[in-house]
């Protein structure tokens, strides 16, 4: 297992989420697991609607929390899959989502509120994001075992000395 590798990044503005979000899009490769936990509002979404830009997905196909199913779909550089285990229920019974589908696939799966997923689907590479809110912004942990997620620092810092 390769090392855990940490960074917290400070994000001033939703359109820097965006822009943080494009950067993880741009680096992700087939078979990608990003993982997203933060309170409600704190901007999954949001980066997610970046890592979908990075991603190439056409703005045709914009990125909404997946509501009436589990998950979204968006065709791009990579297929990408928009999960969201928020509304769930306690009791789900994890055998029959499906779940595997997304977790081992040849796409890349950004899952909103992964703090629910079971330890048996913890995937062994990954990118785990933890958003909260800071002053008028938001902080933005990342922790990684996938050697490519681990250059996301060298491109944020620049657009953190610029502002
Ligand atoms: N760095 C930031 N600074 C200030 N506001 C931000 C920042 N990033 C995102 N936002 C704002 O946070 C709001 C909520 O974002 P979003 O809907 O993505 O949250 P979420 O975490 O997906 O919520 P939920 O748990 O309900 O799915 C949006 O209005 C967005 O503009
Ligand atoms: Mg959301």
């Amino acid at each position: 297992m390769k090392k855990k590798f940490k960074y917290t990044y400070y994000s001033p503005s939703a359109e820097d989420t965006l822009r943080v979000g494009e950067i993880i899009g741009k680096k992700a490769q087939a078979g990608d697991v990003i993982l997203l936990s933060g309170d409600l509002g704190t901007g999954k979404t949001w980066l997610t609607k970046g890592i979908a830009k990075g991603l190439e997905v056409p703005p045709e196909y914009p990125v909404t929390s997946p509501t009436f199913t589990f998950v979204h779909e968006y065709p791009g550089r990579l297929l990408l899959y928009h999960l969201d285990l928020y509304r769930l229920e306690e009791d789900v019974d994890w055998s029959v989502l499906g779940l595997e589908e997304y977790l081992f696939n040849e796409g890349v799966t950004v899952i909103e509120w992964a703090e629910r997923l079971p330890v048996f689907f913890h995937p062994s590479y990954f990118l785990k994001i933890f958003i909260s809110f800071a002053n008028a912004g938001r902080k933005i942990e990342f922790v990684t075992n996938v050697e490519h997620f681990k250059t996301i620092v060298y491109h944020l810092r620049p657009v953190y000395k610029q502002r």
